[in-house]
């Protein structure tokens, strides 16, 4: 279980049907030696599910989030269960961006850990201190009342691990820092529970990302984007993996 061999893609909400397609061919000819020894997968705005479906059916297929409802008259929302019928298998769940800009708050995340439970769908609940909560030592209390909506969660669930600080800033949290705090996940989640890193991840730094042994794997954003960038990133975990495994 220790392989730090996932990778996620997270698109957020970038590309038009022309820059994903290009990005897509590129990614489609990622050798098979690399597809096969990572568990890669792409998180795109939910338009693009049938594009990615379509163009590279080899990679898991990540929901950015999923409606707290079920059904019915929630004009904008994406559901679960529509996810599931598309493909999707994963889904981001409580990211930052969700939590600080549209408020998100432990109710909702619980109501949709509900829906991915019922759909088969694998939640990736991110979790993260910001650059204040750092500064007063508040570190471990945020992530406990964050991870605290999995207390009775009995289907497979993963966490990514993004310091709110070090997401899109080109900052990244120093092994040291990651490895202090996934040990903490780790003992709280239970040892058989992936725990991804994420937060300015780049093709310059995965390796190091990597060496950090309580590290299963990295959430990748604006790094993903850029066909070049991700492919060198893809292919350095599949030749840190050749080397250690
Ligand atoms: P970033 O985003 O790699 O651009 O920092 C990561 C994320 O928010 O998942």
């Amino acid at each position: 279980m220790t392989t730090p061999n996932i990778i996620i893609a997270n698109w957020k909400m970038n590309l038009t049907e022309r820059t994903a397609t290009e990005l897509l061919t590129s990614i489609a000819g990622i050798p098979q030696h690399v597809r096969d020894s990572l568990r890669m997968s792409i998180a795109p705005s939910a338009c693009f599910v049938p594009l990615v479906r379509q163009m590279v059916p080899w990679i898991t297929i990540c929901a950015q989030d999923v409606s707290a409802f079920d059904y019915g008259a929630y004009t904008g929302d994406i559901s679960a269960q529509m996810m599931a019928s598309m493909g999707v298998t994963m889904s981001l769940i409580g990211h930052s961006e969700r939590r600080y800009i549209y408020h998100e708050n432990n109710a909702a995340i619980h109501d949709k850990l509900r829906h991915c439970a019922r759909h088969n769908i694998t939640p990736i609940v991110c979790v993260g201190e910001t650059l204040e909560e750092r500064q007063a030592g508040d570190v471990k209390s945020v992530i406990l009342r964050q991870i605290d909506v999995l207390e009775k969660y009995s289907n497979p669930f993963m966490i990514a691990y993004e310091p709110v600080w070090a997401i899109g800033t080109g900052e990244t949290a120093t092994p040291d820092m990651v490895d202090r705090v996934h040990t903490f996940i780790q003992k709280s989640v239970g040892p058989d529970v992936p725990i991804l890193y994420g937060g300015s991840v780049k093709a310059d730094t995965i390796d190091s990302i990597l060496r950090i042994p309580t590290v299963h794997g990295a959430l990748v954003g604006g790094a993903s984007l850029k066909s070049d960038e991700f492919i060198e990133l893809v292919s350095k975990v599949a030749g840190y993996l050749d080397k250690t495994t």
